[in-house]
């Protein structure tokens, strides 16, 4: 049998890696996200830290892009004495390495957005998570699209328009999300045989640029396009390659998933871009909620429900400003 808990820390302060842990007597815990520079996960540590601040609990937040970084990660909230934390991994695959290392160090732990999957390939139940219903809300994406697409004139069964999937499939959720646009514009009419894949290696701007720009390339007779991702980021990449082969912003119908900064800065330009709307999520549940639900489970005990999916709102450059009011309120 390995040291207890009570042993390791000991050796840790002994090491001088537990020192700070003083200078904060609130409780903590840990909120680990997987990309820190994405807007999505700077405002579940917004909301994450108001949760902190009005409940009396201190939340610290790192990014960890890798399997190394988020082990390592555990061990420093082991040292600071954390309650717990909450974590969208950079690979559901790390599920039962994050499961031991948080149960040797006896740290609670529940999952947000990117649910965890244990060695068999299913989702690890006995870890709460909290994640958007991702079928339902990739379903609103595609039906925006073909709404507005109709409100253009575009036949969709007439062939001359191009489903884009920014694909990412290897992640559930966004696997759900771009399985379900695509259903809502087959449905609408559109023929599967014009649904293109770009698959993404990365979920990010760069990562959808890079992955749509052969495809519209290869496509290039298509000069009517439909743009759905499993992120604001990853539907902006494909609109930028396509502004970039020379379509115009009435010629693309980009509709992303989020409705954080990435969505509202191109809201906010002057002028329209392809980038038509996004699915906005609410970093508030996803952060704020889960903060507080991981504090009560360390600090009393609470059990958070096992599994919470949440809801959309349709984000366009018209009601932007006014849905964010409501969010926020
Ligand atoms: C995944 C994506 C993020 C964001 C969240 C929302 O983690 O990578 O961009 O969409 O889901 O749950």
């Amino acid at each position: 049998m390995g040291p207890t808990r009570r042993e390791m820390l000991a050796l840790m302060a002994g090491l001088g890696l537990a020192g700070c842990a003083r200078s904060d007597d609130r409780p903590k815990i840990g909120f680990i996200v997987k990309q820190p520079e994405e807007q999505w996960f700077q405002s579940e540590w917004f909301h994450a830290d108001r949760a902190g601040a009005e409940h009396g609990f201190t939340v610290i937040k790192i990014g960890a892009p890798d399997g190394d970084r988020v082990l390592s990660a555990i061990d420093t909230l082991a040292a600071k004495n954390a309650l717990g934390f909450v974590i969208c991994t950079p690979d559901p695959k790390l599920g039962p390495a994050i499961r031991q290392s948080a149960a040797m160090w006896g740290l609670k732990v529940m999952s947000v957005d990117d649910r965890l999957i244990g060695p068999d390939g299913d989702p690890i139940e006995s870890i709460p998570h909290v994640g958007i219903s991702a079928l339902n809300i990739g379903t609103m994406a595609g039906q925006v699209i073909a709404r507005e697409a109709a409100g253009r004139g575009w036949d969709l069964a007439s062939g001359e328009v191009g489903l884009l999937r920014l694909a990412f499939d290897s992640l559930q959720t966004g696997l759900e999300r771009t399985q379900g646009g695509r259903d809502a514009l087959i449905a609408a009419g559109l023929p599967a045989s014009a649904v293109y894949d770009a698959p993404q290696r990365t979920t990010d701007t760069e990562g959808g640029f890079t992955a749509a720009n052969p495809v519209l390339t290869r496509m290039g007779a298509i000069r009517k396009w439909a743009i759905i991702g499993m992120n604001d980021e990853a539907v902006l990449g494909g609109v930028r390659a396509a502004e970039g082969l020379g379509l115009s912003r009435s010629d693309i119908i980009g509709v992303g998933i989020g409705g954080s900064g990435s969505a509202t800065a191109e809201f906010s330009k002057a002028n329209p871009t392809g980038f038509f709307a996004s699915i906005l999520l609410s970093p508030k549940r996803h952060g704020y909620d889960t903060a507080l639900a991981l504090y009560r489970w360390g600090e009393a005990g609470e059990a958070p429900a096992p599994l919470v999916y949440t809801d959309g709102l349709e984000m366009t450059r018209d009601n932007w400003q006014a849905l964010l009011a409501e969010q926020n309120a």
